[in-house]
């Protein structure tokens, strides 16, 4: 065991107040350049073509949840006021090992899109004469120019499908509806899945900007009024994943090189669920020469849930998958590196809520409001939310009362029956 190695990791892994400041303050510069038409930033700042809900809004819709290993299409009747009954949910994985993969780079987009046709029809048990409006989260970097017609730049989170990048979602859709003469259920809005949080959280509470994802993927869009600028409000998804003013440690770099999606991605990489067990896999192979052994965030999660005295659970996680002898000591110089890797991810994703904060409020004058945020990392890891809130008060000092971070489980596909249901913004 070589205690200085590893402390010497941690020591890459730490960030204090003021790197936290500096972050927000660059994000804050790249959202300003960002919303200006030609200016030059790392955020893709895509339009969504949509506001925020009343909270009247009502009927019954179709909501397809696409953006992670698992699919759902849901039945959601909106009553207005908040209120909403879930009508019935269809959800499979995208993946079932040994038997299909339409995610990997050979899989096909005719074949992803009737898998996906196939699962609608379901929902509406095979009713072909009624009229469904369907809502779809794509949680995917689209480019838009209408709430209907979203077309995928790049894939994230290591899908590959053939046949998607470069074409409009719907448009793949819709062919696989007819394909299997689906013909009663029409597509007209898509939006990216931190949207779909946003509205699902202004349905329901009201008072929040924000919205946020903290899963396998990382992403945060955020209600512009482009004030002085004369552009219609909307909400911006700004594909914060793609934020690349961020220094970079070995760790990152190797991660990042082995990656689908090299130089893409740069601070989804170091925050989301889908890298940090590799983050730390790659620590381990660097102190104890062990190759790459796979962790996930889910072992990033366990290992920080041990609070006993000899770190049972974390010995046991380690001894199954490292074929060495593991003392407890070794287990106490993991977990305290596993708490640094959630730690940093906690306090980067804070930072850019604080910097949209600097760009809504130029003038220090935040009100209070919520800031949406649904995800497994966040909903489960432990120590993440206690970071996240010690990181905003680091930055924002007592104006970090004014934020509140809340919950927004399941908004993927609420906030994607709303879309269908609301007026679109034009321009
Ligand atoms: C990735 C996607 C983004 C999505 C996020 C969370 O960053 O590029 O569109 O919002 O994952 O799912």
């Amino acid at each position: 065991m070589n205690n200085k190695r590893f402390q010497r990791m941690i020591d890459e892994f730490t960030l204090d107040s003021d790197d936290l400041k500096n972050i927000a303050a660059a994000f804050r510069y790249d959202i300003e350049n960002g919303v200006k038409d030609n200016g030059e930033s790392s955020l893709r700042m895509l339009k969504s073509y949509i506001g925020l809900p009343t909270g009247k809004e009502q009927g019954e819709y179709l909501a397809l949840d696409f953006g992670g290993t698992n699919l759902r299409v849901v039945l959601i009747r909106l009553l207005g006021e908040g209120k909403y009954e879930v009508v019935k949910k269809v959800a499979k994985p995208l993946v079932v090992p040994g038997e299909y993969d339409f995610i990997c780079a050979d899989a096909k987009a005719e074949d992803l899109f009737d898998f996906i046709a196939d699962m609608i029809d379901e929902a509406i048990e095979k009713n072909h004469d009624k009229k469904y409006l369907l809502g779809h989260t794509f949680s995917f970097p689209s480019s838009q120019t209408n709430i209907y017609d979203a077309r995928l730049i790049i894939w994230t989170k290591e899908f590959a499908t053939q046949g998607v990048e470069g074409e409009v979602v719907n448009d793949l859709l819709k062919a696989a509806l007819k394909r299997k003469q689906i013909n009663n259920v029409e597509p007209t809005a898509v939006i990216n899945d931190t949207v779909a949080v946003l509205l699902a959280s202004a349905y329901k509470l009201g008072n929040v900007n924000v919205g946020s994802i903290y899963a396998t993927g990382h992403n945060t869009c955020y209600y512009e009024k482009f004030n002085g600028i004369g552009k219609p409000a909307m909400v911006i998804n700004m594909e914060s994943g793609a934020f690349n003013k961020l220094g970079i440690n070995e760790f990152d770099y190797k991660l990042d090189l082995q990656s689908e999606k090299p130089y893409e991605q740069r601070l989804e990489k170091m925050v989301s669920g889908r890298y940090m067990g590799e983050l730390l896999s790659y620590c381990l192979d660097s102190a104890w020469h062990i190759g790459k052994v796979g962790f996930t965030s889910i072992d990033i999660s366990t290992i920080l849930a041990d609070n006993s005295d000899n770190l049972d659970k974390v010995c046991k996680l380690l001894n199954d998958k490292i074929d060495a002898e593991i003392t407890v000591d070794d287990a106490i110089w993991v977990k305290a590196l596993a708490e640094t890797i959630a730690s940093r991810s906690a306090r980067i994703v804070v930072a850019t809520y604080c910097g949209i904060m600097w760009h809504l409020y130029p003038n220090d004058d935040i009100p209070q409001q919520y800031v949406a945020v649904d995800g497994s990392v966040f909903e489960k890891m432990p120590t993440i939310k206690e970071n996240m809130q010690k990181g905003i008060y680091e930055i924002l000092g007592d104006d970090a009362d004014k934020i509140q971070l809340v919950l927004e489980n399941g908004g993927s596909a609420l906030g994607a029956a709303l879309a269908a249901a609301m007026e679109p913004v034009e321009g």
